[in-house]
């Protein structure tokens, strides 16, 4: 089984978790290809749901394609579950997110949930966070003062920009990546973070810092995830 089936199986097991809703709920949705496969798999019954709140305009594009409707946090109180994906898992919930960029409205569309179910495949899951770079959403002019703050916790960080996308562009280094709220990336590699909820909240306090794509606070509630005998639920 290649990992695009495994997300396929992974998105499947959370579409039957989240049939068991009652009917007319609204869904939070995030970001990410193992959530585009969840995506695909609730489609056909999207008349059971009130509309989805959605974490990106990748999420919303596709959800639209599809027929449902999307809905204005502000018009939402609260949801009954929010399901995304993950960089990085730890057998506590706690994950890295944001490798697609999109850390900030999942943030504040998980803590609008009663229960974050993430899925991913076993790949993702690791004994302790930060093999993967750590994403730290930013105001533009700030990245000086972040990275120099971001080094003194121990991380090698670096601007992320944007994938060039024409061979002429390949000489020329690219543009920062722009988030859907108009701003930018740092990732930060080589933290092994051992106390995730202490490093979400130093970071969250440096000025210029949107969004510290450690979910923390917002940790996964549900682990649904497949390897090559299926899917299991976890925590
Ligand atoms: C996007 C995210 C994604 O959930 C994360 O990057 C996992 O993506 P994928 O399912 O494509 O591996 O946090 O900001």
């Amino acid at each position: 089984m290649n990992q695009d089936e495994l997300k396929r199986l992974v998105g499947e097991a959370a579409r039957d978790e989240v049939l068991q809703l009652p009917a007319g709920a609204v869904l939070g949705v995030g970001t990410g290809s193992t959530v585009n496969c969840f995506i695909d798999a609730i489609a056909p019954h999207r008349d059971r749901f009130a509309g989805a709140v959605s974490s990106s305009n990748a999420t919303t594009e596709r959800l639209l394609k599809h027929g449902f409707q999307v809905l204005d946090p502000n018009a939402v109180e609260t949801l009954p579950v929010y399901v995304d994906g993950a960089d990085e898992i730890d057998p506590f919930g706690y994950m890295i997110k944001g490798g697609g960029g999109a850390l900030t409205r999942e943030k504040i569309i998980a803590s609008m949930a009663k229960q974050f179910i993430c899925i991913c495949d076993s790949s993702k899951q690791v004994p302790i966070l930060g093999h993967f770079a750590l994403p730290v959403e930013i105001i533009p002019i700030s990245q000086g003062v972040v990275t120099r703050e971001l080094e003194k916790l121990g991380g090698q960080v670096s601007l992320r920009h944007a994938k060039n996308t024409r061979a002429d562009l390949e000489q020329t280094p690219s543009e920062p990546f722009v988030t859907d709220n108009g701003a930018w990336i740092l990732d930060v590699a080589g933290l092994k973070i051992v106390d995730p909820i202490a490093l979400e909240s130093q970071i969250k306090q440096i000025a210029g810092v949107i969004t510290v794509g450690l979910f923390a606070k917002e940790r996964a509630h549900i682990l649904l995830v497949s390897n090559v005998s299926g899917v299991s639920k976890i925590l």
